[in-house]
């Protein structure tokens, strides 16, 4: 089975084909960082017009790569949501008109399940059960996941996602956008415990986590350095001391909530996902977890792609085949119908 796989949920463009025999055949990606640099954020009718521009370029770029045509392709995969309506609304509308065209299945897909899943597209792969920590730019969850679309939430965060606290924070630090990833490499500068960071519900003894108090105290932080120098700004080795002392304390949050959410279910192997899963002090930190098999995606398989979405989309495939016609559900709630619907 050959899936094509479309995500264009923010500002990355990512098609890709999984062949659920040989594995990834071709990933291409277009970002829009550039384009909304000048803006400092993701200016969602420039993100829409972009994607759809990019989705038949790289399409063919895709078959090209894979030595593939379009009648090879068994079935078209596409993000469903969350995300930017209009951006979300360019590759659904893509999808759908190549699979009328190619008369061949086309498959939505849950953006967060893309990520939870992208592990299993390394060369290590996870086994169920285990606990997914997903850090993407909008969402901090952790989930039981027990097989493909058995997926329990254990907790989340309560206001700003991990991802949106290094991206704000990142703003006020005065870092181009998108702040997360340069934030993360000024850390790797900086000292540590030049500044004191809350920890916030590192000890609410559940699963939920709040970041939106950190940036707050990144900004009291800055205001008093700027007042203690006259009103100067901050040199570039405060702003550096200031980004570790940032990374740190996520890392430390995320570090102890995942430990619970092991303890917690009594897994031992841990899936690390989502945009944020690419810092490096966090991979380091929980991969040196002791008695945890940690697993993350490829580096280049961390933010935003269309091969989760294709690799999501075949396992869709596999399992509604598998289901069969005589695999009746005597008991059977109508919200587990939503959570599997195809
Ligand atoms: O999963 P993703 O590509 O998009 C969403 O689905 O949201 O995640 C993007 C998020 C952004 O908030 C970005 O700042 C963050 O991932 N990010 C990082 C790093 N690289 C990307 N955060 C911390 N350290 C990084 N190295
Ligand atoms: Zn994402």
């Amino acid at each position: 089975m050959l899936v094509l796989g479309i995500e264009s949920s923010c500002d990355e463009t990512g098609v890709a084909l999984y062949d659920s025999e040989h594995g990834l055949l071709a990933h291409q990606l277009h970002t829009q960082m550039a384009m909304h640099a000048e803006y400092g954020g993701v200016v969602p009718e420039l993100a829409s017009r972009d994607h759809i521009r990019r989705l038949v370029p790289l399409t063919r770029a895709c078959l090209q790569e894979a030595d593939k045509d379009y009648a090879d392709i068994d079935a078209i995969a596409f993000t469903q949501g969350p995300g930017l309506g209009g951006a979300l609304l360019a590759g659904a509308a893509y999808a759908n008109a190549l699979g009328f065209a190619l008369n061949k299945p086309v498959i939505p897909v849950h953006h967060l399940e893309g990520h939870l899943l992208s592990p299993l597209l390394g060369d290590s792969r996870p086994e169920f059960p285990f606990v997914a920590l997903l850090v993407s730019g909008g969402h901090s969850q952790f989930m039981a996941v027990r097989g493909i679309g058995d997926y329990t939430l254990l907790g989340e965060s309560v206001d700003d996602a991990a991802g949106e606290a290094f991206d704000k924070t990142a703003k006020l630090l005065g870092l181009p956008y998108p702040g997360g990833a340069k934030l993360a490499e000024l850390a790797g500068h900086g000292r540590a415990d030049a500044f004191a960071f809350p920890r916030p519900m590192l000890h609410s003894g559940d699963l939920n986590m709040s970041f939106s108090g950190l940036k707050t105290a990144v900004l009291t932080a800055v205001n008093k350095v700027k007042v203690e120098n006259d009103g100067a700004d901050i040199d570039e080795a405060t702003r550096c001391d200031i980004c570790r002392a940032f990374e740190d304390a996520v890392v430390d949050v995320l570090a102890a909530k995942a430990e619970l959410a092991l303890h917690q279910t009594g897994f031992q192997r841990l899936v690390v996902a989502g945009g944020v899963g690419a810092n490096r002090k966090l991979r380091a930190r929980l991969g040196a977890l002791k008695g945890v098999d940690t697993y993350f995606p490829p580096l280049s398989l961390c933010t935003d792609n269309g091969a989760m979405i294709a690799f999501a989309g075949a396992m869709h495939l596999a399992q509604a085949q598998q289901a069969g016609a005589f695999d009746v559900k005597p008991r059977w709630p109508l919200a587990e119908r939503m959570q599997t619907m195809v």
